[in-house]
């Protein structure tokens, strides 16, 4: 990969900017969006030196793995832009899939691809309003671990490569299948909402109708994965007989 523009092969309403070495994709493309970029404009690092994963964690991000981040400008609510983390990882699922059609063994709330029940990939949505309190744009920072892997994560994590596949799979051939996937999936939800990318995420739900545990800021949730909302939130059948709906949290599951 050179520095500057790329050739992969990819719709023309996305462009992808190269870089050898930055702070944090999602920042990089912060300041594009504020220049007045557009709508698809990608950037992709080979290492970050402070990479950002959700609820502030450090994504550490060597070379090697998959960094990148996408600009979005859909003419939507704040709230309904949040549904992008669902479409993410499904176009991820996708991109998984087409180098291993088994590999992939479900999403986990709300935005992660699990190959044998391990955490590969992670999404970052950040977003910023205009001065009304409508959305100006949507940051969708991606990561996917091709060769490294942490063996400290919160939750158990795992790389393509660990899973049998081979190396020759760049980060180039991976970016330019989900781009392919994501501007699919993109276009359908903006035409028709959250309701098809919803039904499209369940399909591939890991441990619906299960017991799992959702941890929050001050406390662990237990019980059953019922589904999740019109909006994304996760329904939740506590163990109390109460139903509950998160919106934010981290998932683990009994087995
Ligand atoms: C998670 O915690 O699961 C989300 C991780 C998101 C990491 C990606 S790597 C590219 C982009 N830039 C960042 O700083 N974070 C996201």
């Amino acid at each position: 990969m050179k520095e500057g523009t790329s050739s992969l092969v990819i719709p023309s309403s996305f462009a992808v900017i190269c870089k050898e070495e930055v702070g944090s994709t999602n920042d990089e493309v912060r300041l594009l969006a504020e220049q007045g970029a557009q709508d698809g404009t990608i950037v992709w690092a080979l290492r970050q030196s402070a990479g950002r994963g959700r609820q502030g964690r450090t994504w550490v991000s060597p070379v090697g793995n998959l960094y990148f981040s996408t600009l979005l400008r859909p003419e939507k609510s704040i709230a309904e832009a949040a549904n992008l983390s669902f479409v993410a990882s499904l176009a991820l699922s996708d991109a998984i899939r087409q180098l291993d059609r088994k590999l992939v063994s479900g999403l986990k709330w709300p935005n992660d691809v699990l190959l044998s029940g391990k955490k590969v990939s992670g999404v970052l949505l950040e977003s910023k309003a205009d001065r009304s309190g409508n959305l100006d744009y949507l940051i969708m920072g991606v990561g996917v671990n091709l060769v490294h892997y942490p063996d400290d994560a919160r939750y158990p994590a795992t790389s393509l490569r660990e899973q049998g596949l081979s190396d020759d799979i760049g980060a180039d051939k991976l970016l330019e299948s989900f781009i392919n996937s994501f501007d699919a999936r993109y276009k359908l939800w903006k035409k028709e909402g959250f309701d098809s990318v919803r039904s499209a995420w369940l399909d591939q739900a890991h441990g619906l109708g299960e017991k799992i545990y959702v941890r929050l800021p001050g406390e662990t949730l237990s019980g059953r994965f019922v589904t999740i909302d019109k909006d994304g939130a996760l329904d939740l059948d506590l163990e109390n007989g109460k139903q509950r709906l998160v919106t934010a949290g981290d998932v683990f599951f009994a087995s």
